[in-house]
């Protein structure tokens, strides 16, 4: 008898008619097809554990696939407020390897509660996990747990990349507040020797011949794979075989303001106003003012964005995936019209932009899975200038700047405006450069009454959408050392999860 079905009336999407809609998602977790997996990182102190941990965690949080970081080396701080130097990190000194392990225990704690409990499906365990011991307890506990694991070592030997990314880094570390910058590396080199002595590496041809791994060779000059098991171990490969670490900047800008931003419509494939044409040229000279050895210049298919591009003069590729989003139905149409011919719609959408989905159109978290090529292409490249569309644009900004997903739809991405993005250690520095060039404003805000009235969209159970790349765990863990000597060798038991953590126009 075939089943009766309904529509999800802001994803539309087909659902089982007995489905009870608004079920909360983190009950016993969401029902993926795969079992959690624990990104396991090895290598000795660094060698951009941490920075891999980050970049991996915000791109997997912007593709749909909630993960989160646990970094053992925050746990160690909350537990030893002073740390002194590097003899903490010897390996006869008893009583902080004991610590140390309580400290690992801790986040493994927290890991299981994040995938069983709190509907993640990634945990990344961020430490040096440099001896076999240390790893088999972690490979103890998945299998306890029913998590997949996945090895990302990073082997690097070229002082120079060691030293700059100490210089980088760990200078600034709370660990050492209040020393000189000489004190500080000196202090942490001696710690990386600490590692050395007991530093047993990944062992792909013997020892750990059937775990899952990637082992990262001098910053990416060299990977070895070893038995990925599954899509999402293999789509990590991929992101992090491209992922570059040379200075860069991404130059994001929308096409100039064009005869359809004029009327006040959304979409279609009209060409560029006045204004949006001195912009154009204005562009022009901002690029050239940069004074840029190469840079590669993108734009969508549309008119909009190629006519912007043609005035620079200089080769540009046109991407299909840069389109804007379809708004289907709604395309070249004011918000007005739309309220007025669709106006369930209309509410709908107001209530979850995100996830929205025009009728025969795109929503935004389509449009992400859309711009994957695109970030994987820009994360390969140099400086690169992206000449887009509003949508398109807030996605692409939401990579780089790890914005959760509900407020994608609201970043602020004027026309006339150029987003510089420059990456550094963790993160990405934004300039916005405003062009003295008047333009229709095609922002929206957000209004909080909106998002809570309007029709029953009914919500699938099992589909989640990360918010944000979350927070590492911040809390103390470890209270006492007393409260661990429950622990057994592999005692995780879970624990609570981390408490606390006016229309204008023409947007898309
Ligand atoms: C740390 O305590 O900073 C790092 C702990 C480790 O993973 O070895």
């Amino acid at each position: 008898m075939p089943m009766e079905l309904t529509q999800n009336r802001i994803k539309k999407i087909w659902l089982p008619r007995d489905e009870l809609p608004q079920l909360p998602i983190n009950v016993g977790g969401p029902q993926f097809a795969n079992s959690p997996t624990v990104i396991v990182m090895v290598g000795l102190p660094a060698r951009g554990k941490t920075y891999i941990s980050k970049k991996l965690t915000r791109y997997l949080n912007w593709s749909g696939v909630p993960t989160k970081v646990f970094n053992v080396g925050e746990y160690r701080r909350e537990a030893v407020k002073d740390f002194s130097s590097h003899d903490f990190f010897r390996s006869d000194n008893k009583e902080a390897m004991k610590i140390r392990r309580h400290c690992a225990l801790a986040a493994l704690a927290d890991v299981k509660s994040y995938l069983t409990k709190e509907g993640g499906q990634i945990a990344v365990f961020d430490a040096t996990n440099t001896t076999r011991e240390r790893r088999s307890i972690v490979v103890d506990f998945a299998k306890e747990n029913e998590f997949k694991v996945f090895f990302i070592e990073s082997v690097c030997d070229d002082p120079a990349v060691v030293a700059s990314n100490v210089l980088e880094v760990k200078l600034s570390s709370p660990d050492y507040k209040g020393c000189t910058s000489n004190e500080a590396l000196e202090d942490f080199m001696k710690r990386i020797n600490c590692y050395k002595n007991s530093y047993e590496p990944l062992d792909p041809d013997q020892h750990d011949r059937d775990l899952s791994m990637i082992i990262v060779i001098d910053v990416g000059r060299r990977f070895l794979v070893n038995r990925v098991q599954d899509h999402i171990q293999s789509k990590i490969v991929y992101y992090l075989m491209n992922i570059h670490v040379q200075p860069r900047c991404i130059y994001l800008c929308r096409a100039g303001e064009s005869e359809s931003n004029l009327k006040e419509k959304i979409g279609g494939d009209s060409g560029l106003s006045h204004r949006g044409k001195k912009f154009a040229v204005a562009l022009k000279k901002y690029v050239e003012d940069q004074n840029l050895k190469e840079l590669k210049v993108w734009t969508s298919q549309l008119k909009r964005t190629i006519q912007t591009a043609e005035a620079l003069k200089m080769p540009y590729e046109q991407w299909k995936a840069l389109n804007e989003l379809d708004a289907g139905v709604c395309e070249e149409k004011t918000y007005e019209e739309i309220k007025e011919l669709y106006p369930e719609e209309y509410a709908l959408r107001a209530q979850d932009k995100y996830h929205y989905r025009y009728p025969s159109g795109e929503s935004y978290q389509d449009l992400v899975q859309r711009l994957e090529p695109v970030i994987m292409e820009l994360e390969r490249q140099g400086n690169v200038l992206v000449i887009c569309h509003q949508a398109v644009m807030r996605c692409l900004l939401s990579y780089f700047l790890d914005k959760p997903a509900d407020e994608m739809p609201y970043l602020k991405c004027p026309l006339h405006s150029m987003l510089k993005l420059t990456p550094f250690a963790y993160g990405c520095h934004v300039e916005i450069v405003p062009f003295n060039v008047d333009a229709v404003n095609t922002h929206r805000d957000r209004i909080i009454e909106d998002c809570k009235k309007g029709p029953n969209p009914l919500m699938r159970r099992n589909s989640v959408t990360p918010l944000a790349s979350p927070e590492p765990t911040k809390k103390a863990r470890i209270n006492s050392f007393e409260e661990f000597a429950a622990c057994s060798s592999h005692g995780c038991a879970s624990q609570e999860p981390p408490s606390g953590q006016g229309m204008s126009q023409q947007e898309i």
